[in-house]
């Protein structure tokens, strides 16, 4: 048996922070801190990931799919693999990640010290690729392995309508208007797009955004604009009501003017969640800075967008997602120059 623990009670109710990203209009603009999912674990926490890690397995375990013995294998550019590694390895489960060589430190970390096996694949083959090498391993051995496998499992996109939806449904008082997230597996966009669509009357509009360009550097995000992809069956269109597109090194801009809007104020959190309020601000920053990840300071960019179109209106209350936290990429430009 694994001597790894972790606390799954720190997952979901994440706090919800109100940010400002000096846009023209009035409209109320918050985001929901997801490293507050196992957020005393190292090397940054956990993140969105957390989430689905948790309701695929518990999902699996309830239906008789995962059993004492299996090893759990998982294709992933980082966080997925780090949270089933947690929460496996923690269950007692072995564990394989299969990821691209240049997936961040911070995460392959995580995956390693949960005692994981790692297959790296070259990340220039493209993220089909790292698909292709997890389907191999198991192919070879089908019985001996379990995949969550988030691109297909409807318990990625059923926990976030369960969780994500009604967190920011309840933390907001009912005045959401707007969600904006981006997509990777789709899971989070159509899972709490969907919750939100339904718990508002379709008051709520559902804004996803895909990276620009083909060679982007938004870690979890998938470049589906143009060519033949793989399309991920967790990601429902239809629950969309918009689509954006967010280039990396707006991506980085923003996350940049946040950690400078924020170095000496204080960031306003609108609502804990399940954590104490001296909790929330001591895992806000790190070294005192208030560094988020590459696709949070994509979503940040894409709430811009909107208003920099004239698309936000004064009265809009707008929640994205601060997927992970910024000390996972110390290693990449993004950051280098801070951590
Ligand atoms: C940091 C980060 N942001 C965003 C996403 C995209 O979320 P989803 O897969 O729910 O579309 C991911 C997915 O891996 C991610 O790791």
């Amino acid at each position: 048996m694994s001597e790894y623990v972790v606390d799954e009670s720190t997952i979901f109710e994440t706090p919800l922070v109100e940010l400002d990203l000096g846009v023209e209009s009035d409209a109320d603009v918050y985001a929901k801190v997801e490293w507050f999912n196992l957020h005393d674990a190292p090397h940054g926490g956990g993140s969105i990931k957390s989430r689905i890690a948790k309701g695929m397995l518990d999902g699996a375990e309830e239906r008789g799919e995962l059993e004492p013995g299996v090893t759990v294998i998982e294709p992933t550019s980082g966080n997925t693999g780090s949270e089933v590694a947690r929460l496996a390895a923690a269950r007692g489960y072995d564990v394989e990640i299969v990821m691209p060589d240049n997936a961040a430190g911070g995460k392959v970390d995580a995956v390693r010290d949960a005692g994981a096996e790692i297959h790296f694949v070259d990340a220039n083959l493209g993220y089909d690729a790292v698909i292709e090498r997890c389907e191999e391993i198991i192919a070879a051995d089908p019985e001996a392995y379990f995949r969550p496998n988030q691109y297909e499992n409807p318990d990625n996109p059923g926990t976030h309508e369960r969780t994500t939806a009604r967190e920011i449904y309840d933390a907001t008082d009912g005045d959401v208007t707007r969600f904006v997230a981006g997509v990777g597996t789709g899971g989070t966009i159509s899972g709490t797009g969907r919750g939100l669509t339904d718990l508002s009357d379709g008051a709520v509009e559902v804004v996803g955004f895909e990276p620009d360009e083909r060679l982007h550097a938004i870690d979890g995000l998938k470049y589906l604009k143009t060519g033949d992809h793989y399309h991920p069956e967790t990601y429902d269109e239809s629950v969309l009501d918009r689509t954006a597109y967010v280039t990396t090194s707006d991506a980085y801009d923003s996350a940049r003017a946040l950690r400078e809007r924020y170095s000496d104020d204080p960031v306003p959190i609108a609502d804990p969640g399940q954590h104490d309020e001296a909790t929330v601000r001591d895992h806000l920053r790190v070294d005192d800075q208030f560094v988020v990840g590459t696709s949070a300071g994509g979503g940040a960019a894409a709430v811009a967008n909107l208003d920099a179109a004239g698309d936000l209106a004064d009265d809009d209350v707008v929640v994205f997602m601060l997927c992970d936290r910024g000390d996972k990429y110390a290693d990449i430009p993004l950051w280098e120059d801070y951590l």
